[in-house]
């Protein structure tokens, strides 16, 4: 680590020189290494000061300094950058036979059984090139057509986690660095939130947003946005060895101080591919950023240039893409759709297309504001997405393909299912069917699909078919009904063989023996989740004093606030509720209680203040993390505050909780006390 202090401030030369080290060391350990090693007060303190030397003397102000980083004037256009080594794409992969054949073309050309494999992540953003002359960043470019791509340097400038200057004393005197540019989610998702707050039009991805951004004429926007970057690949270089493996300079680009993903890994044979693969996609969803398949490369450089290229495109490389997660298709209606709590769903009634490897008809519009917001009509063609087990949606409708005639949404009066009237509170984004579950069997159905399931009284056996079936002939309309079935009566079912009813049965009996935490999810009162039942179930112990808990004592939750409380309450007020619960007890569901146990939480007691942007939290989702462990989330620092979570653009509260002597930590910190 460098002096703390830096050398003399009577020398404004040495001093700018140690400030430009500091402030890119710190902004390394930040993007690159993903590591912060000072708040970010300290880091805003020591760049206005490297602002102000080099405001009086201009002349300080080199090329590699951090403060020509925050954009330049607009730009008419972007000048066309001939690539010296042209930018290629990839062959593409997508299932185990074309691994396979891909590995044993490398073995015969190779003449090796099992050839060693670079296998990294293909990132799902925009290839471009950076040029280093003698270390200094000095020009970067798109890939275009391959030939020639556009002069995207200003843009680029911005983007911290490509360092201005290499970090090493003996640069080659050309480096061609090729890599990908790329939005984090979380970045992704906070800007999109920017946008709709200002009533700015949306991206529909992180991809978009990052091409949106990359080929921005005014560079002053893009310097607003937060940009990433991986390395991958090399054009030119002069003045140094080239490495041997691919292995070898992703790690000499670490060393170089430049961004490397490090979810990366040497493999051999068609079967190391296939692990990595499988490994990867595991964990896909888990990533910061959006990948649409993985990359496999020849390890060794001398035997990626003895298999050359075939047309455009490597023989030594090859890209093993997922199924798609995103499509395009046709709306043909708007429906709706009822839950368990009577919540109306607009959903889009598709043309059957393939997303994410299986075929899609239905996507979930959220609710009616959504509907108007991305403004999506009957008759319009839309990009539909399904990340992983999610249910598919709806993103943005296509603008040159909307038909004259597209129809918009008009939310229905009643009910689909039972004909009561749909009504919408006042503060409530979600219009609701006013049957509840005694007149509507959707929200019945709804219910008792959610008391079955896994996470609540785990009946195995009894999914939706059969539930259906149950209602629709009025075998069961509350849960208790459940452990009032028959033999005969399921029996009966369509497609139930007499084995399959008494497995029914056996697990119907077996889920009577449960937990006081899944009795009370099952219940499924609004807003009342999995965590919070399990706080509830151990905040008061046993079931009779959760009933007789007045709103204060719930408040005395961790997870509890008011919302939750009055739904609470408005359930256990209600006397078919009650009747229901006392019916269960009756038939024979039981779980261990105890005496009320109010074990001090983690956080119990301690009081935090939230200030500036958080590089992944939302700040509701800090303040939920927080409150969940039993911790208290204010408004403005005071002596009694016990942390203050600090982001960028930390304003007044950091500097009060410095002057009070606060504890301040970052998001890094919060999340270990989380953990603790
Ligand atoms: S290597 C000679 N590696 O995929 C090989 N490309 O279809 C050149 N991409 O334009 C590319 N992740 O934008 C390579 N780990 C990775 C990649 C990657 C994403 C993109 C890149 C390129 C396209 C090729």
């Amino acid at each position: 680590m460098i002096d703390p202090h830096g050398p003399d401030r009577a020398d404004p030369a040495a001093r700018a020189a140690w400030l430009r080290a500091t402030l890119a060391r710190h902004a390394h350990a930040y993007y690159v290494l993903d590591d912060p090693t000072i708040p970010d007060a300290d880091y805003d303190r020591l760049y206005r000061e490297l602002e102000q030397i080099e405001a009086a003397d201009p002349a300080l102000a080199t090329a590699d300094s951090p403060t020509r980083r925050v954009g330049a004037a607009p730009l008419g256009q972007f000048a066309p950058v001939r690539h010296s080594v042209p930018m290629l794409s990839l062959g593409n992969g997508f299932s185990d036979a074309d691994v396979i054949a891909f590995d044993r073309r490398v073995a015969q050309a190779l003449g090796e059984d099992a050839p060693e494999y670079a296998a990294e992540l293909k990132f799902d953003g925009l290839a471009i090139n950076l040029r280093y002359e003698d270390g200094l960043l000095v020009e970067a470019a798109t890939r275009g057509d391959g030939a020639t791509g556009e002069n995207v340097t200003a843009n680029i400038r911005t983007v911290q986690a490509i360092p201005l200057r290499l970090h090493t004393p003996n640069p080659p005197k050309l480096l061609d660095i090729r890599g990908e540019v790329l939005m984090f989610k979380g970045d992704f998702a906070r800007m999109n939130a920017r946008q709709r707050e200002a009533g700015a039009k949306e991206f529909a991805n992180p991809r978009n947003a990052a091409a949106g951004n990359l080929r921005q004429l005014d560079s002053r926007i893009t310097a607003q946005r937060t940009l990433r970057f991986f390395a991958y690949g090399i054009g030119a270089l002069e003045g140094a060895p080239m490495p041997p493996s691919h292995t070898a300079l992703l790690d000499w680009y670490g060393e170089l101080g430049v961004a490397v993903c490090a979810e990366r890994a040497a493999v051999r044979g068609a079967q190391g591919l296939l692990a990595f693969f499988r490994d990867i996609g595991l964990r896909r969803v888990a990533l910061p950023y959006e990948i649409d398949g993985v990359v496999y490369k020849v390890n060794q450089l001398a035997q990626q240039a003895r298999m050359g290229f075939v047309s455009r495109a490597p023989r030594f490389a090859i890209a093993h893409k997922f199924p798609a997660q995103e499509a395009t298709t046709l709306v043909q209606e708007i429906g709706v759709q009822v839950g368990r709590t009577g919540a109306i769903t607009p959903v889009a009634r598709l043309a059957a297309v393939t997303v994410g490897g299986v075929s899609v008809t239905n996507a979930t519009l959220h609710n009616e504001d959504e509907v108007r917001r991305k403004d999506i009509r009957i008759g319009d063609t839309v990009i539909v997405r399904r990340a992983g087990d999610v249910i598919p949606e709806v993103v943005a409708f296509v603008p040159e393909l909307r038909p004259a005639d597209a129809r918009e949404f008009v939310m229905p009066a009643s009910c689909p299912v039972c004909g009561s009237p749909i009504v919408r509170g006042e503060d409530e984004a979600v219009a609701r069917c006013a049957g509840g579950w005694v007149k509507c069997a959707a929200q019945r159905k709804g219910g008792l699909l959610h008391f079955v399931s896994r996470r609540a009284m785990d009946i195995e056996g009894l999914g939706e078919q059969l539930v259906d079936q149950l209602v629709e002939r009025n075998l069961i309309n509350t849960a208790a009904d459940i452990y009032r079935l028959g033999f005969v009566a399921l029996a009966e079912l369509d497609r139930m063989a007499d084995k399959s009813a008494q497995n029914v049965l056996a697990a119907i009996e077996k889920s009577k023996s449960t937990s006081l935490a899944r009795f009370v999810y099952a219940l499924g009162i609004r807003h009342v989740g999995e965590a919070t039942a399990k706080a509830l179930a151990r905040h008061f112990g046993n079931l009779d004093a959760l009933l007789q808990a007045d709103e204060a004592a719930l408040l005395e939750v961790a997870d509890v606030g008011p919302v939750v409380a009055r739904s609470i309450l408005e359930f256990l007020n209600d006397a078919l509720n009650l009747e229901l619960i006392a019916q269960l007890r009756a038939l024979g569901l039981a779980w261990p209680e105890t005496a009320a146990d109010r074990i001090a939480s983690a956080l119990q007691g301690k009081t935090f203040v939230l200030t500036g942007t958080l590089p992944n939290l939302s700040r509701d989702d800090a303040a939920a993390l927080i409150e969940a462990a039993g911790g208290k989330v204010a408004g403005s620092v005071s002596k009694k505050t016990s942390y203050v979570v600090a982001g960028s653009d930390a304003g007044s509260k950091l500097a009060k909780a410095e002057a009070l002597g606060v504890t301040i930590i970052d998001e890094m910190q919060l999340k270990r006390l989380l953990e603790e």
